[in-house]
Protein backbone atom coordinates (compact mmCIF):
# COMPACT_ATOMS: atom_id res chain seq x y z
CA UNK A 1 0.00 0.00 0.00
CA UNK A 2 1.33 3.35 -0.92
CA UNK A 3 2.76 5.48 1.43
CA UNK A 4 2.49 8.49 0.08
CA UNK A 5 0.70 12.08 1.53
CA UNK A 6 -1.34 14.22 0.14
CA UNK A 7 2.00 16.51 -0.23
CA UNK A 8 3.64 14.30 -2.66
CA UNK A 9 0.91 14.65 -5.07
CA UNK A 10 1.68 16.91 -7.62
CA UNK A 11 0.05 20.15 -7.80
CA UNK A 12 -0.70 20.13 -3.92
CA UNK A 13 1.47 22.99 -2.40
CA UNK A 14 1.82 23.74 1.57
CA UNK A 15 -1.25 25.97 1.07
CA UNK A 16 -3.38 23.70 -0.94
CA UNK A 17 -2.52 20.27 1.31
CA UNK A 18 -3.79 22.95 4.47
CA UNK A 19 -6.64 24.03 2.85
CA UNK A 20 -7.08 20.41 1.68
CA UNK A 21 -6.72 19.14 5.21
CA UNK A 22 -8.89 21.64 6.74
CA UNK A 23 -12.06 20.54 4.76
CA UNK A 24 -11.01 16.90 6.03
CA UNK A 25 -9.26 15.60 3.18
CA UNK A 26 -6.14 14.34 4.88
CA UNK A 27 -5.36 11.13 3.26
CA UNK A 28 -5.05 9.81 -0.73
CA UNK A 29 -8.54 7.71 -0.26
CA UNK A 30 -10.34 10.93 0.23
CA UNK A 31 -8.92 12.53 -2.56
CA UNK A 32 -8.89 9.44 -4.91
CA UNK A 33 -13.04 9.61 -4.22
CA UNK A 34 -13.57 13.07 -4.09
CA UNK A 35 -15.45 15.05 -6.77
CA UNK A 36 -13.74 18.02 -9.04
CA UNK A 37 -16.12 21.00 -7.92
CA UNK A 38 -15.60 19.91 -4.00
CA UNK A 39 -12.30 19.90 -4.24
CA UNK A 40 -12.06 22.78 -6.31
CA UNK A 41 -14.58 25.00 -3.86
CA UNK A 42 -12.66 23.99 -0.74
CA UNK A 43 -9.00 24.11 -1.85
CA UNK A 44 -9.54 27.45 -4.33
CA UNK A 45 -7.98 26.08 -7.43
CA UNK A 46 -9.46 25.52 -10.60
CA UNK A 47 -11.30 22.44 -11.74
CA UNK A 48 -8.75 21.03 -14.41
CA UNK A 49 -6.08 21.55 -11.04
CA UNK A 50 -8.34 19.24 -8.81
CA UNK A 51 -9.03 17.32 -11.82
CA UNK A 52 -5.20 16.33 -12.01
CA UNK A 53 -5.03 15.88 -7.72
CA UNK A 54 -7.83 13.66 -7.68
CA UNK A 55 -6.19 11.60 -10.87
CA UNK A 56 -2.67 11.19 -8.82
CA UNK A 57 -4.45 10.08 -5.78
CA UNK A 58 -6.52 7.80 -7.63
CA UNK A 59 -3.29 5.90 -8.97
CA UNK A 60 -1.18 6.31 -6.49
CA UNK A 61 -4.26 4.95 -4.14
CA UNK A 62 -4.14 2.46 -6.77
CA UNK A 63 -8.58 2.61 -7.13
CA UNK A 64 -10.44 3.60 -10.31
CA UNK A 65 -8.02 1.81 -13.04
CA UNK A 66 -9.91 -1.13 -15.03
CA UNK A 67 -9.38 -5.06 -14.33
CA UNK A 68 -10.28 -7.76 -16.39
CA UNK A 69 -12.87 -10.00 -15.17
CA UNK A 70 -10.68 -13.60 -14.90
CA UNK A 71 -8.39 -10.84 -11.92
CA UNK A 72 -11.74 -10.29 -10.45
CA UNK A 73 -12.64 -13.81 -10.59
CA UNK A 74 -9.51 -15.17 -8.80
CA UNK A 75 -9.91 -12.70 -6.23
CA UNK A 76 -14.05 -13.59 -5.75
CA UNK A 77 -12.80 -17.07 -5.09
CA UNK A 78 -10.80 -15.55 -2.31
CA UNK A 79 -14.49 -14.63 -0.41
CA UNK A 80 -14.56 -16.01 2.73
CA UNK A 81 -17.99 -16.77 4.55
CA UNK A 82 -18.69 -15.91 8.17
CA UNK A 83 -21.59 -17.35 10.07
CA UNK A 84 -24.25 -15.43 11.99
CA UNK A 85 -24.83 -18.35 14.90
CA UNK A 86 -27.98 -19.13 12.85
CA UNK A 87 -28.48 -20.88 9.84
CA UNK A 88 -31.67 -19.29 8.93
CA UNK A 89 -30.07 -15.51 8.46
CA UNK A 90 -26.29 -17.15 6.82
CA UNK A 91 -28.49 -18.38 4.19
CA UNK A 92 -29.89 -15.30 3.41
CA UNK A 93 -26.83 -13.91 2.64
CA UNK A 94 -25.76 -16.79 1.01
CA UNK A 95 -24.18 -18.81 3.28
CA UNK A 96 -22.70 -15.94 5.99
CA UNK A 97 -21.81 -12.15 5.89
CA UNK A 98 -18.85 -12.15 3.05
CA UNK A 99 -15.33 -10.83 2.95
CA UNK A 100 -14.52 -8.31 0.30
CA UNK A 101 -17.71 -6.31 1.16
CA UNK A 102 -19.36 -3.58 3.45
CA UNK A 103 -22.35 -5.31 4.84
CA UNK A 104 -24.49 -2.77 6.44
CA UNK A 105 -27.17 -3.93 9.21
CA UNK A 106 -29.88 -1.11 9.68
CA UNK A 107 -33.19 -1.11 11.75
CA UNK A 108 -34.76 0.47 14.99
CA UNK A 109 -33.17 0.80 18.40
CA UNK A 110 -33.04 -2.64 20.35
CA UNK A 111 -33.72 -4.54 17.07
CA UNK A 112 -29.78 -6.22 17.44
CA UNK A 113 -27.79 -4.52 15.47
CA UNK A 114 -24.92 -4.54 18.54
CA UNK A 115 -25.66 -7.63 18.79
CA UNK A 116 -24.95 -9.14 15.53
CA UNK A 117 -21.69 -7.14 15.56
CA UNK A 118 -20.82 -9.05 18.93
CA UNK A 119 -21.82 -12.40 17.49
CA UNK A 120 -19.95 -11.66 14.61
CA UNK A 121 -16.60 -10.63 16.66
CA UNK A 122 -16.43 -14.02 18.36
CA UNK A 123 -17.61 -16.44 15.36
CA UNK A 124 -14.94 -14.75 13.19
CA UNK A 125 -11.86 -16.51 15.46
CA UNK A 126 -13.67 -20.01 14.79
CA UNK A 127 -11.91 -22.92 12.76
CA UNK A 128 -13.21 -21.95 8.79
CA UNK A 129 -14.70 -25.49 8.95
CA UNK A 130 -17.41 -23.92 11.71
CA UNK A 131 -17.91 -21.00 9.91
CA UNK A 132 -15.27 -18.63 11.16
CA UNK A 133 -12.34 -16.98 9.36
CA UNK A 134 -9.43 -17.14 12.14
CA UNK A 135 -8.89 -13.79 12.51
CA UNK A 136 -8.94 -10.92 14.52
CA UNK A 137 -11.16 -8.07 14.95
CA UNK A 138 -11.44 -4.63 15.25
CA UNK A 139 -14.21 -2.48 16.57
CA UNK A 140 -15.03 1.16 16.76
CA UNK A 141 -17.31 1.82 19.05
CA UNK A 142 -18.97 5.65 18.77
CA UNK A 143 -21.78 4.19 21.52
CA UNK A 144 -20.13 2.80 24.21
CA UNK A 145 -22.07 -0.09 23.95
CA UNK A 146 -18.90 -2.71 23.79
CA UNK A 147 -19.41 -5.28 26.30
CA UNK A 148 -16.83 -7.98 26.80
CA UNK A 149 -19.48 -9.63 29.17
CA UNK A 150 -21.38 -10.52 26.40
CA UNK A 151 -18.40 -11.76 24.26
CA UNK A 152 -17.29 -13.80 27.57
CA UNK A 153 -20.63 -15.57 27.24
CA UNK A 154 -21.26 -15.87 23.61
CA UNK A 155 -17.08 -17.50 23.53
CA UNK A 156 -18.14 -20.01 25.99
CA UNK A 157 -21.02 -21.35 24.16
CA UNK A 158 -18.69 -21.81 20.89
CA UNK A 159 -16.08 -23.96 22.80
CA UNK A 160 -13.47 -20.98 22.45
CA UNK A 161 -11.01 -19.33 25.36
CA UNK A 162 -12.79 -16.93 26.90
CA UNK A 163 -9.41 -14.41 27.59
CA UNK A 164 -7.75 -15.29 24.34
CA UNK A 165 -11.31 -14.50 22.40
CA UNK A 166 -11.28 -10.84 24.46
CA UNK A 167 -7.46 -10.00 23.59
CA UNK A 168 -8.17 -10.67 19.45
CA UNK A 169 -10.79 -7.60 20.08
CA UNK A 170 -9.09 -4.20 19.64
CA UNK A 171 -11.76 -1.89 20.75
CA UNK A 172 -11.75 2.14 20.27
CA UNK A 173 -14.30 4.36 21.49
CA UNK A 174 -14.52 7.29 18.85
CA UNK A 175 -15.28 10.43 20.07
CA UNK A 176 -16.66 12.16 16.89
CA UNK A 177 -16.80 11.76 13.36
CA UNK A 178 -13.31 12.69 12.73
CA UNK A 179 -12.41 10.65 15.12
CA UNK A 180 -13.86 7.98 13.81
CA UNK A 181 -12.31 8.56 10.44
CA UNK A 182 -8.86 8.77 11.62
CA UNK A 183 -9.37 5.28 13.39
CA UNK A 184 -10.86 3.93 10.15
CA UNK A 185 -7.71 4.96 8.45
CA UNK A 186 -5.33 3.30 11.09
CA UNK A 187 -6.64 0.20 10.62
CA UNK A 188 -4.89 -0.48 7.21
CA UNK A 189 -1.70 0.00 9.45
CA UNK A 190 -2.70 -2.38 12.07
CA UNK A 191 -3.70 -4.92 9.69
CA UNK A 192 -0.43 -4.96 8.17
CA UNK A 193 0.97 -7.62 11.17
CA UNK A 194 -2.25 -8.80 12.66
CA UNK A 195 -4.37 -10.89 10.78
CA UNK A 196 -8.12 -8.48 10.74
CA UNK A 197 -10.72 -10.08 9.71
CA UNK A 198 -13.36 -8.53 10.97
CA UNK A 199 -14.09 -4.82 10.84
CA UNK A 200 -17.10 -3.13 12.90
CA UNK A 201 -18.19 -0.23 12.80
CA UNK A 202 -20.72 0.64 15.49
CA UNK A 203 -22.68 3.04 14.59
CA UNK A 204 -21.33 4.53 11.15
CA UNK A 205 -23.49 7.29 10.90
CA UNK A 206 -24.33 8.40 14.50
CA UNK A 207 -21.92 11.15 14.89
CA UNK A 208 -21.97 12.18 11.66
CA UNK A 209 -26.15 12.65 12.09
CA UNK A 210 -25.43 14.55 15.51
CA UNK A 211 -22.76 16.76 13.94
CA UNK A 212 -24.10 17.56 10.28
CA UNK A 213 -27.30 19.18 11.33
CA UNK A 214 -29.52 20.78 8.54
CA UNK A 215 -29.31 21.08 4.71
CA UNK A 216 -26.63 23.14 4.60
CA UNK A 217 -24.42 20.48 6.07
CA UNK A 218 -25.62 17.39 4.21
CA UNK A 219 -23.14 18.05 0.70
CA UNK A 220 -20.34 18.08 3.92
CA UNK A 221 -21.58 14.91 5.52
CA UNK A 222 -22.07 12.82 2.73
CA UNK A 223 -18.94 14.00 0.81
CA UNK A 224 -16.86 12.83 4.86
CA UNK A 225 -19.64 9.29 4.74
CA UNK A 226 -18.53 8.18 1.26
CA UNK A 227 -14.61 9.14 2.15
CA UNK A 228 -15.02 7.04 5.46
CA UNK A 229 -17.11 4.09 3.39
CA UNK A 230 -13.98 3.84 0.66
CA UNK A 231 -11.52 3.47 3.55
CA UNK A 232 -13.57 0.55 5.26
CA UNK A 233 -13.93 -0.78 1.19
CA UNK A 234 -10.30 -0.79 1.07
CA UNK A 235 -9.53 -2.52 3.96
CA UNK A 236 -11.97 -4.88 2.98
CA UNK A 237 -10.62 -5.91 -0.47
CA UNK A 238 -6.88 -5.18 0.41
CA UNK A 239 -7.00 -7.66 3.68
CA UNK A 240 -10.16 -9.83 2.90
CA UNK A 241 -11.62 -8.94 5.48
CA UNK A 242 -15.57 -8.44 6.38
CA UNK A 243 -16.70 -5.03 6.78
CA UNK A 244 -20.02 -4.96 9.08
CA UNK A 245 -21.77 -1.54 9.95
CA UNK A 246 -24.69 -0.50 11.98
CA UNK A 247 -27.11 2.08 10.80
CA UNK A 248 -29.96 3.76 13.02
CA UNK A 249 -33.18 4.49 10.93
CA UNK A 250 -35.27 7.72 10.73
CA UNK A 251 -38.38 8.46 9.67
CA UNK A 252 -39.52 9.94 6.85
CA UNK A 253 -41.75 12.81 6.59
CA UNK A 254 -44.29 10.72 4.43
CA UNK A 255 -45.22 8.18 6.46
CA UNK A 256 -48.05 7.59 4.40
CA UNK A 257 -45.98 6.46 1.29
CA UNK A 258 -44.62 2.92 2.35
CA UNK A 259 -42.00 1.90 4.92
CA UNK A 260 -42.36 4.64 7.79
CA UNK A 261 -38.66 4.09 8.39
CA UNK A 262 -35.31 4.70 6.11
CA UNK A 263 -31.30 4.12 6.80
CA UNK A 264 -29.67 6.82 7.57
CA UNK A 265 -26.52 8.56 5.19
CA UNK A 266 -29.08 7.64 2.56
CA UNK A 267 -27.84 6.62 -0.82
CA UNK A 268 -24.47 7.18 -0.03
CA UNK A 269 -23.90 4.20 2.32
CA UNK A 270 -26.58 2.20 0.44
CA UNK A 271 -24.74 2.73 -2.38
CA UNK A 272 -20.80 1.81 -0.78
CA UNK A 273 -22.72 -1.30 1.27
CA UNK A 274 -23.07 -4.43 -0.76
CA UNK A 275 -25.25 -6.40 1.72
CA UNK A 276 -28.16 -4.18 3.22
CA UNK A 277 -29.91 -5.96 5.87
CA UNK A 278 -33.31 -4.20 7.75
CA UNK A 279 -34.00 -5.56 11.19
CA UNK A 280 -37.05 -5.19 13.14
CA UNK A 281 -38.52 -6.22 16.68
CA UNK A 282 -40.71 -9.36 16.54
CA UNK A 283 -42.09 -10.98 19.77
CA UNK A 284 -39.93 -12.16 22.47
CA UNK A 285 -36.28 -12.77 21.74
CA UNK A 286 -37.59 -12.81 17.88
CA UNK A 287 -36.01 -10.90 15.48
CA UNK A 288 -36.48 -10.56 11.60
CA UNK A 289 -33.65 -9.35 9.15
CA UNK A 290 -34.56 -8.77 5.58
CA UNK A 291 -32.27 -8.52 2.70
CA UNK A 292 -32.06 -5.45 1.26
CA UNK A 293 -30.64 -4.87 -3.14
CA UNK A 294 -28.46 -7.84 -3.08
CA UNK A 295 -26.31 -7.67 -6.27
CA UNK A 296 -26.88 -11.39 -7.02
CA UNK A 297 -28.94 -12.66 -3.84
CA UNK A 298 -32.71 -13.31 -4.06
CA UNK A 299 -34.36 -10.56 -1.66
CA UNK A 300 -35.80 -12.40 0.98
CA UNK A 301 -36.33 -12.82 4.93
CA UNK A 302 -34.96 -14.39 8.11
CA UNK A 303 -36.08 -14.84 11.43
CA UNK A 304 -33.46 -15.14 14.65
CA UNK A 305 -33.15 -15.20 17.70
CA UNK A 306 -31.42 -13.02 20.40
CA UNK A 307 -30.11 -15.45 23.14
CA UNK A 308 -27.97 -15.79 26.18
CA UNK A 309 -25.46 -17.54 24.09
CA UNK A 310 -25.55 -15.01 20.93
CA UNK A 311 -27.39 -15.28 17.56
CA UNK A 312 -29.30 -18.04 16.90
CA UNK A 313 -32.57 -19.94 14.38
P1 LIG B 1 -29.48 0.66 19.09
O1 LIG B 1 -27.98 0.59 19.11
O2 LIG B 1 -30.04 1.27 20.31
O3 LIG B 1 -30.01 1.27 17.84
O4 LIG B 1 -30.03 -0.86 19.11
P2 LIG B 1 -29.38 -2.20 18.58
O5 LIG B 1 -30.08 -2.59 17.32
O6 LIG B 1 -27.90 -2.14 18.56
O7 LIG B 1 -29.87 -3.21 19.69
P3 LIG B 1 -29.01 -4.28 20.47
O8 LIG B 1 -28.27 -5.14 19.53
O9 LIG B 1 -28.24 -3.62 21.53
O10 LIG B 1 -30.17 -5.16 21.08
C1 LIG B 1 -30.54 -5.06 22.41
C2 LIG B 1 -31.52 -6.18 22.69
O11 LIG B 1 -30.85 -7.44 22.57
C3 LIG B 1 -32.06 -6.14 24.07
O12 LIG B 1 -33.21 -5.34 24.13
C4 LIG B 1 -32.39 -7.59 24.32
O13 LIG B 1 -33.65 -7.87 23.78
C5 LIG B 1 -31.39 -8.33 23.49
N1 LIG B 1 -30.31 -8.86 24.35
C6 LIG B 1 -29.14 -8.26 24.70
N2 LIG B 1 -28.43 -9.05 25.52
C7 LIG B 1 -29.13 -10.17 25.67
C8 LIG B 1 -28.92 -11.38 26.41
O14 LIG B 1 -27.91 -11.55 27.08
N3 LIG B 1 -29.88 -12.33 26.32
C9 LIG B 1 -31.00 -12.17 25.58
N4 LIG B 1 -31.89 -13.14 25.52
N5 LIG B 1 -31.24 -11.04 24.90
C10 LIG B 1 -30.32 -10.06 24.93
MG1 LIG C 1 -26.54 -0.70 19.12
Amino acid sequence: MSEKSIEDLPGVGPTTAEKLKEAGYRDLMSLAVASPSDLAEVAEIGEGTAIKIINAARKEADIGGFETGDTILERRKLVGKLTSGAKALDDLLGGGFETQAISEVYGEFGSGKTQIAHQLAVTVQLPRKEGGLEGQVVMIDTENTFRPERILQMATAFDLDPKETLQNIRVARAFNSHHQMLLAEKIAEMAKDTPIRLVIVDSLTAHFRAEFVGRGALADRQQKLNTHMHNLLRIADIHNAVILVTNQVQAKPDTFFGDPTRPIGGHIVGHTATFRLYMRKSKGDKRIARLVDSPNLPDGEAVFSVTKDGIRD
